[in-house]
């Protein structure tokens, strides 16, 4: 399996790394993408990724920290976006659902983030909440998808993922796919095309059915693997290969 998102810089999940890392192995998980949210976090995904081979990273300003985007900023990431350990710029979006920074901070930043991918040729990895249409009409106005991008953590409809489909876009499900109440995602996962489909754990946060309640890590991703089995009614090897190989895809892994 290959956790497509994950915050292993978390201090949940930091100080205890080398377990977390083991325990992924053990449960299946041979690779894991460290996605950063503002500078720090960015640098460290980074390290992380040059200190264990099956860790990838990616750098990026989440929109929560929008209001901390500045040119130099832009310069800093840029300079770490071309390390060969980073597969993509995110995680990057909108969220008007706690507002931490002000939406046109947000948009700027946002727009910013998906014109450096551009320029540097890598894809991009899309925080959505609360947003879609704008984040929509700022996929569609910048040709967002023009090197590939993943919509994360995906809460949204089916017609809008088809939308993101069509436009470039793979669709990745967290933990919150094991929930009873997350039927629209359900048949989201049921009727996509299976060569777009991402599995994630979002971790520390998201923890899936029946662990909730705990710190989430990437060796949990395996129960959202067995619902998006049932749900496509295939075997969880299957997907576990298939979302496998979808996210070597898009990050553009070679081996
Ligand atoms: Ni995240």
């Amino acid at each position: 399996m290959f956790d497509s998102h994950a915050h292993l810089q978390d201090p949940h999940i930091k100080k205890n790394l080398d377990n977390v890392l083991k325990r992924a192995r053990d449960a299946g998980v041979d690779r894991i993408a460290c996605i950063g949210y503002d500078l720090p976090s960015s640098e460290e995904a980074l390290s992380i990724a040059r200190k264990y081979k099956h860790v990838y990273a990616t750098v990026g300003i989440h929109p929560h920290d929008a209001k901390t985007f500045t040119s130099e900023v832009w310069d800093k990431l840029k300079a770490l976006a071309k390390d060969p350990k980073v597969v993509a710029i995110g995680e990057i979006g909108l969220d008007y659902y706690r507002d931490l920074s002000p939406r046109d901070k947000q948009k700027e930043s946002f727009i910013a983030q998906i014109l450096l991918a551009q320029e540097i040729g890598k894809p991009i990895v899309i925080h959505d909440r609360d947003a879609n249409q704008d984040v929509m009409d700022i996929i569609k106005k910048y040709k967002a998808g023009r090197n590939g991008g993943i919509m994360h953590c995906y809460s949204g409809n089916l017609p809008l993922a088809v939308e993101a489909i069509k436009n470039g876009f793979y669709i990745s499900f967290a933990g919150p796919l094991t929930y009873k109440n997350a039927r629209r995602s359900h048949e989201v996962v049921g009727k996509i095309p299976i060569d777009r489909l991402l599995v994630e754990t979002d971790c520390p946060y998201l923890t899936p059915e029946p662990l909730r309640g705990k710190v989430n890590e990437p060796a949990y991703v395996r129960y959202t693997v067995e619902k998006m089995a049932v749900l496509r009614n295939q075997h969880p090897d299957e997907i576990a290969y298939l979302t496998e190989r979808n996210a070597c895809k898009i990050y553009r892994i070679k081996d």
